[in-house]
């Protein structure tokens, strides 16, 4: 039996109930000082003066360090993507180019002091009207960046004149606002400078290795002298899939002093200390005979952006390759310079924005020419992308669709509006389907093999809470016939072998492949050794003879057999070493076009007189190629719809348009999802295997499942309610 496949519990299940996971904060470090920010009032302009006499006297302070005294940092200019990282650095100067922009640092023996003496900082401004980003001028504002990971603009067919001649039309605009990741982990990073000058980042991060070659770069430390560790992550949701300016300052400030410095961000200063998902504006038109087939699709969408990065939302990729519309499609993205620190990806960046207009759309137009929903999304699947012409690798829509559709009951939906009734309430019921964007990428990863019969599996990958650890031990237990509690793993530490961040929900399909490699390279050494070794049992045999399982070697056909630990012994081995290098073509050159995809159905109850929905029930469909483990899949699955469910009802980052601050920097401003929003869910997977994805047949999934939640949701409202809010969240306000 392949431990493949099968629901095991996480390995490292136990260490984190019982406290033993040491999460960045809590790694203990001798003479540790604290560094506390004291951060700036106004979002444009330049500080005039900082008066830190008093800050300085202040009980406990070893250094208060402003832009004056600062160490300089690198200024040679760096890609915002790779190493990733926002590339304003404050304290290097006194221009301020977004409120909450750090303009002290206090390093002290306490936090509290550190804290207290930032209090005593006295600092006057030069003020500017701060840039905000409008939606009554986005569209006059926009720019276009520079091009970023994908073209900004794409062009199949002409969609615009297939548009304008079909029989049926819908164009509208959808709005979504600023949203923060509110993971529960706050951004930390430990600053450890050792005699020899080599420096140890303990960073809550998503990229060990990013934040490495960031860290070698700005601060000019050769990499090899630069260590970043990050064993356990309490949430990241794209928010530590790049580097922000406090990791890189506590490392200067630990110089400064000399001694070790932890520096936390409060949750107020996370609103601008590390980055956000920026608001859309997006218009979307779509043309369609009457029986629903789609003639043309154009999507453009525009974000705000720092002043100094030109992050891209790319929120119309959704448009370019879900359906397939026969005259062709359009889109393009833009953003707006504002003040603001830079935005970054956020639970399923792009696709969660992009298909709230692409699927409400869809359902307008359901409406709008009478055919089910569901039927109407098999009208327009397609099999091949339509973007690059390419044959999709897997595409398991259908089945999504229509398993999806069973198990919700679909067929007992009525279509009108305001049809369905619970007592009071108003029910209603909608869906939605997705695509999300399969990533390929190259990682290493190392396999050892101990003469006391265990395995250890080492990647400087990440385990970022969706079960990682124990995915690569069952990889790596069915390569070597071992049971998974005989596996340990070691991930978030440089200097372990190389491997990619985890973002993209990429990990399962590439630095797991990398795993599965070097536990393949390990087996094939040991079977070397039982065939040539000095003390070889299966002298002379071929070694696809040699069975690998319950940790010990077979020889087929022959009772002769012996375990890992008595070959490695009688050998003289005390280990076998086994290196994984996962080195894919690029999806983009692949030829075929790789994504994974899902139909989500909700069910919401309307309080009529107050407005207010409830998810009744839910239940998602998924087509993410093999699915390694169904238990932390789910839980994936499950957590990623709870996000979709806060994007639909409850997510927004507001800003006064006056300062140019956040305003709702904490749990009780900025709601989240909790228990009591959340019914059952139900989830479930069409199981396959993609070669094309990955030698493991997986493809991505976490953030497959927070896409089209939001969709579903609004469709369901509408269905509801008769009334459609193409702006999110979906509050009372707008239902009233
Ligand atoms: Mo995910 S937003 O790609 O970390």
């Amino acid at each position: 039996m392949t431990i493949v496949g099968q629901p095991i519990s996480r390995i490292d299940g136990r260490l984190k109930v019982t406290g033993g996971a040491r999460y960045t904060a809590d790694i203990p470090l001798r003479a540790v000082a604290h560094g506390a920010f004291v951060y700036s009032t106004i979002a444009n302009g330049r500080t005039v003066s900082i008066d830190t006499a008093d800050a300085e006297r202040a009980p406990g302070v070893l250094a208060v360090l402003t832009h004056k005294n600062m160490p300089r940092m690198n200024p040679q200019p760096w890609s915002h993507l790779r190493p990733q990282g926002q590339t304003y650095l404050p304290l290097q100067d006194e221009q301020i180019h977004y409120a909450g922009q750090p303009v002290a640092l206090v390093v002290a023996a306490t936090l509290d002091q550190a804290t207290h003496a930032g209090t005593l900082i006295k600092v006057a401004y030069e003020t500017n009207p701060p840039a905000v980003f409008d939606l009554r001028t986005a569209k006059q504002d926009a720019v276009e960046p520079p091009q970023r990971m994908w073209p900004l603009s794409s062009s199949v067919g002409n969609a615009d004149k297939a548009i304008a001649s079909a029989a049926v039309k819908i164009e509208r605009a959808f709005t979504m606002p600023d949203r923060h990741h509110n993971q529960m982990e706050l951004h930390v990073t430990l600053a450890v400078w050792d005699d020899d000058g080599t420096l140890t980042l303990y960073d809550s991060t998503q990229m060990v290795v990013g934040t490495k070659k960031l860290a070698s770069l700005v601060l000019s430390v050769p990499e090899e002298k630069v260590n970043v560790v990050c064993e356990f992550l309490g949430g990241g949701f794209g928010g530590k899939s790049c580097s922000w300016p406090h990791t890189l300052l506590a490392a200067l400030a630990s110089k400064v002093v000399k001694r070790p410095v932890r520096l936390q961000l409060t949750r107020a200063q996370m609103y601008s200390m590390a980055g956000h998902q920026p608001a859309t504006v997006q218009t979307i038109a779509l043309g369609a005979n009457r029986d629903g087939k789609l003639t043309g699709i154009r999507h453009d969408s525009i974000n705000p952006t720092s002043v100094f990065d030109p992050y891209v939302e790319y929120a119309a990729m959704a448009s370019r390759h879900l359906w397939r519309a026969t005259g062709g499609i359009s889109t393009s993205h833009k953003v707006v310079h504002v003040n603001r620190n830079s935005p970054i990806m956020l639970r399923a960046p792009m696709e969660a924005q992009g298909h709230f207009a692409l699927e409400s759309a869809m359902d307008e137009l359901a409406y709008a020419t009478g055919v089910d929903p569901v039927e109407l999304r098999l009208r327009n699947d397609t099999d091949t992308d339509p973007y690059s012409s390419r044959p999709f690798s897997t595409r398991a829509l259908r089945e999504c669709l229509t398993k999806g559709a069973a198990r919700f009951g679909w067929d007992k939906r009525k279509p009108e509006p305001r049809s369905m009734r619970d007592g009071r309430y108003l029910i209603g019921q909608g869906m939605a389907a997705a695509i999300y964007t399969h990533w390929r990428w190259p990682g290493k990863a190392r396999v050892t093999l101990n003469a006391s019969g265990s395995a250890l599996v080492e990647a400087a990958a990440h385990d970022i809470g969706t079960g990682t650890y124990t995915t690569m031990a069952q990889v790596a237990a069915d390569a070597l016939g071992l049971t998974p509690d005989k596996v340990d793993v070691r991930l978030g530490n440089t200097r372990l072998p190389e491997s990619h961040p985890a973002i993209g929900s990429a990990t399962a399909a590439n630095a797991t492949a990398a795993v599965m490699l070097a536990a393949q390279a390990t087996r094939d050494k040991a079977i070397e050794v039982a065939i040539t070794g000095h003390d070889a049992p299966f002298a002379g045999a071929a070694a696809n003879d040699v069975v690998v399982a319950d940790g010990r070697f077979t020889l087929a056909k022959t009772n002769l057999n012996i375990t890992f630990a008595e070959l490695l012994t009688r050998n003289g081995l005390s280990s076998l070493v086994g290196d994984g290098d996962y080195n894919p073509i690029e999806e983009v050159n692949g030829p075929k076009a790789i994504f994974s995809f899902s139909a989500v159905f909700a069910e919401v109850r309307v309080d009529p007189d107050f407005g207010l929905v409830r998810l009744n029930r839910f239940v998602g469909a998924y087509d993410a190629g093999r699915i390694l483990n169904p238990k932390t899949a789910r839980s994936q699955a499950i957590g990623g719809v709870i996000w979709g469910v806060g994007q639909a009802l409850l997510e927004q980052s507001e800003i006064d348009p006056a300062s140019g601050q956040f305003v709702n920097r904490n749990y009780s401003g900025y709601l989240v999802s909790t228990n009591a929003d959340i019914p059952e869910l139900d989830v479930l997977f069409v199981d396959g295997f993609d070669e094309e994805a990955s030698p493991l047949g997986a493809k991505g999934l976490g953030e497959l499942t927070e896409v089209s939640v939001a969709p579903a949701i609004a469709n369901a409202v509408y269905h509801a309610t008769g009334k459609r809010v193409r702006d999110l969240p979906i509050t009372m306000e707008k239902l009233l």
